[in-house]
C-alpha cells in the first residue's frame, strides 16, 4: 500500500523532508557527525566533493575519498534527530518515492552507517585524547518507548539492573551493536558501553545551578557491574545518540558503529584542551578505515 503523503513527506524537489536529499545522495557507506561545522572537516579529506545541501542542523556533502563514493551528513544532537535520520535514509533507499511503496525483501538495500562523536568517558582508565568504539548502547531515552525492539537476555538484563539502581520509572534499553563493523572500523580503540542521555547536563549528572533528583548518578554509572558467560558488563562513556543509532539500526537492518571520541573524564574531572585535534584524529583514522 502506498504510504500517505503525511507520513513520507517529500519536498517540491522530490527529496525527503528534513535531509533534503533525493536517493541519489546516498552512498553505501554513510559518515555522521553531531556538530554541522565538522561536516568540512570530513569532506576536506576527499578528493572532489560533488554536492553540498543543508537544511537545518542536517548538513551533507556527497564526493569520493580514495576513489569511494561517500556521504556525510550532520545530525545535531540528541535521539530525537536520530529518529529523523535513521527513517529518512532508510526511506531514501527502502521505499520507492514514485510508488510510495517499500521495496521487497530482495530489493532492500543495508547501509553502513558510522558515527563520529565526542563523549565523556565515565571510568578513570578512560583517559582523555582516547578513541572509544562501543560495543553495547544503553539508551536512557525515551525514544524505544514507541518502537517494538527486540532485545536479547543480556541486554534485557543490562537495562533492568539500570533500572533498578536508578530507579527509573521506565526500562531503558540496551543494544549490541554490529560485531563486523567494530572489527573493522574500531580496531585498536577501547571497546566500552555506551550510555546515551536525553541531555548533556542533568542526565550525564552534572551540577551547574541545578540539583540532581539522584546525586550519586555518576557514582552509580561508574559502579555498575553485570556479571554473565559473557563476562564483566560496565559502563564506560556518556552521549546522546548511539542508543539510537543503534536500535534503529537493527530494526532498519543497517550496520550501524559509533566511534567516540574522548573529550572528558568525568572521575578525573578533566576536560580535553585539544578536543579538536582528538576529533579530528579520529575523523582521519575513519576515513582511512572506510
Ligand atoms: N558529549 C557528551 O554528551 N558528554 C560529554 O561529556 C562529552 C561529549
Amino acid at each position: 500500500m502506498a504510504i500517505p503523503d503525511s507520513e513520507l513527506i517529500l519536498n517540491k524537489d522530490g527529496s525527503i523532508y528534513h535531509l533534503n536529499l533525493l536517493p541519489d545522495h546516498i552512498s553505501d557507506t554513510i559518515i555522521t557527525v553531531g556538530d554541522p561545522d565538522r561536516v568540512p572537516s570530513v569532506s576536506q579529506h576527499f578528493d572532489s566533493i560533488e554536492t553540498v545541501i543543508q537544511k537545518r542542523e542536517f548538513v551533507t556533502h556527497v564526493g569520493y575519498y580514495r576513489g569511494k563514493r561517500l556521504t556525510v551528513i550532520s545530525t545535531g544532537m540528541g535521539t530525537d534527530n536520530i529518529d529523523i535520520l535513521l527513517n529518512e535514509l532508510d526511506a531514501l533507499v527502502n521505499i520507492d518515492f514514485v510508488t510510495r511503496e517499500p521495496r521487497s525483501l530482495e530489493e532492500r538495500i543495508n547501509l553502513r552507517i558510522i558515527r563520529v562523536g565526542t563523549s565523556g568517558a565515565l571510568q578513570a582508565d578512560i583517559p582523555v585524547g582516547s578513541h572509544l568504539v562501543t560495543e553495547h548502547a544503553v539508551g536512557l531515552d525515551s525514544l524505544m518507548q514507541f518502537y517494538p525492539l527486540v532485545e536479547t537476555g543480556l541486554e534485557v538484563e543490562v537495562a533492568r539492573e539500570i533500572q533498578q539502581s536508578l530507579q527509573l520509572d521506565y526500562r531503558p534499553y540496551c543494544v549490541r551493536g554490529s560485531d563486523l563493523l567494530r572489527e573493522q572500523l574500531g580496531a585498536g580503540m577501547i571497546a566500552g558501553n555506551t550510555l546515551t542521555c536525553p541531555g548533556f547536563y542533568g542526565p550525564q549528572g552534572r551540577v551547574l545551578r541545578l540539583d540532581l533528583r539522584l546525586p550519586t548518578l555518576i557514582q552509580q554509572f561508574q559502579q555498575f557491574r553485570h556479571q554473565s558467560a559473557e563476562g564483566e558488563f560496565r559502563l564506560t562513556n556518556f552521549e546522546m545518540e548511539t542508543a539510537g543509532y543503534y536500535a534503529l539500526g537493527r530494526m532498519l537492518g543497517h550496520e550501524v558503529v559509533s566511534l567516540n571520541a574522548i573529550v572528558a573524564n568525568r572521575a578525573s574531572g578533566e576536560f580535553a584542551t585539544n578536543s579538536e585535534a582528538v576529533i579530528n584524529d579520529l575523523i582521519a583514522k575513519t576515513l582511512a578505515r572506510v
